[in-house]
């Protein structure tokens, strides 16, 4: 073998290794994935009460009925941040092939994969592990594979290869999951008393970034997250996570677990959302926690206003009573400060934040 041959097999090698879904069975977990006892997930902890995230019917969401279940999810976006919504209009074809597909990909052989690894945020198609690894003193136990979606012509020529579906089955799942957030930015609009198209309006061009999570088995859940307890930097996000439980959000300093409701979405309110609705709307910190038999995958839609765009509180709920909260930012500036550091909290907006002596 050439030298030059060696060295990418050598490399290959190395990132195999990175990643969990490597196809070799962990007995253990590796200090690397061992959080400090204070920050480890204690389950006993956790309340288990689905009731505890609302779950809005969007079936009237387009009748006579609209201002009731705009009011539902004002209610649920002030309150909680979080919500799941059922009748909301995606297939179910879709949502499932699109949950076979992600298992297609992470259950293929590493090899298919490994090319597409990256550690480097500016990089827009990657797979990756944890979250940022250069930046990070425990590792996440997650793989993922990001991408963004939208304009669909524009980007999928640069999403995986293989599983040869998958850029069918991923541009079909986008285009519905659009087609849902338009939908549910104006309903967002309404709930804040500003115009329908407000939202849609603030987001320029719009960006929409999928992200496909793999949290393989974890033979001692105890011991580590899938992902660390963070807020998102979208303006609104849509989680599809599938039949298996581990989604937590935090809910009066304590996490509550949201169950998995079937063919539901979970939607919440990126930071973004909190900035623009001047934090009378609040995007909530959640994490993931992994089990040790099942691998669970979820499938994150970022809905988020496009580069150029000025993002910052509304006019219209700012006055004296209400001083602005936020400065203004660019998405570009808003993402190089997420990206800069671990993620942890809600440490990203906390930078955007106006002090008032
Ligand atoms: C995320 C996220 C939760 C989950 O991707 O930002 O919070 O259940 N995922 O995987
Ligand atoms: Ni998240």
């Amino acid at each position: 073998m050439s030298s030059k041959v060696v060295e990418i097999q050598s490399e290959l090698n190395g990132i195999i290794e990175k990643l969990l879904s490597n196809g070799i069975n962990k007995s253990q977990v590796q200090d690397k994935y061992i959080l400090p006892p204070n920050e480890r997930p204690q389950m006993s902890e956790v309340c288990c009460y689905s009731e505890n995230i609302p779950v809005v019917d969007l079936k009237d969401l387009d009748g006579p009925k609209r201002s009731r279940v705009v009011e539902e999810i004002r209610r649920a976006c002030e309150e909680d941040g979080f919500f799941q919504i059922v009748n909301h209009g995606v297939p179910e074809a879709v949502m499932k092939s699109m949950m076979g597909i992600a298992k297609e990909f992470f259950e293929m052989p590493v090899e298919d994969r490994a090319c597409l690894y990256s550690e480097d945020p500016n990089q827009r198609v990657r797979l990756s592990t944890s979250f940022n690894i250069g930046k990070e003193k425990v590792l996440n136990w997650r793989d993922y594979l990001l991408h963004p979606c939208h304009p669909l012509e524009e980007v999928i020529g640069s999403w995986p290869e293989k599983p040869a579906a998958y850029r069918e089955i991923a541009g079909k799942y986008a285009i519905e999951v659009r087609a849902l957030v338009l939908r549910l930015l104006a309903s967002i609009s309404e709930a804040l008393g500003l115009s329908s198209d407000y939202l849609n309006r603030i987001l320029g061009k719009h960006s929409q970034g999928m992200t496909v999570n793999y949290y393989p088995p974890c033979p001692n859940p105890d011991l580590t997250l899938g992902l660390t307890g963070h807020s998102d930097a979208s303006a609104v996000t849509v989680l599809m996570q599938g039949d298996v439980n581990g989604l937590q959000v935090l809910k009066n300093g304590k996490w509550v677990s949201v169950e998995p409701i079937a063919n539901a979405f979970v939607i919440n309110l990126g930071d973004h959302l909190q900035v623009v609705s001047n934090g009378k709307f609040r995007s909530v910190e959640h994490r993931a926690v992994t089990n040790a038999s099942t691998a669970r995958i979820s499938i994150s839609t970022f809905y988020n206003p496009s580069q150029e765009v000025f993002i910052a509180p509304a006019a219209s709920l700012v006055d004296e009573q209400h001083p602005a909260l936020y400065r203004g930012y660019q998405l570009e500036e808003f993402m190089r400060v997420f990206w800069a550091q671990e993620l942890k909290g809600k440490n990203a907006l906390h930078n955007f934040k106006i002090e008032y002596s």
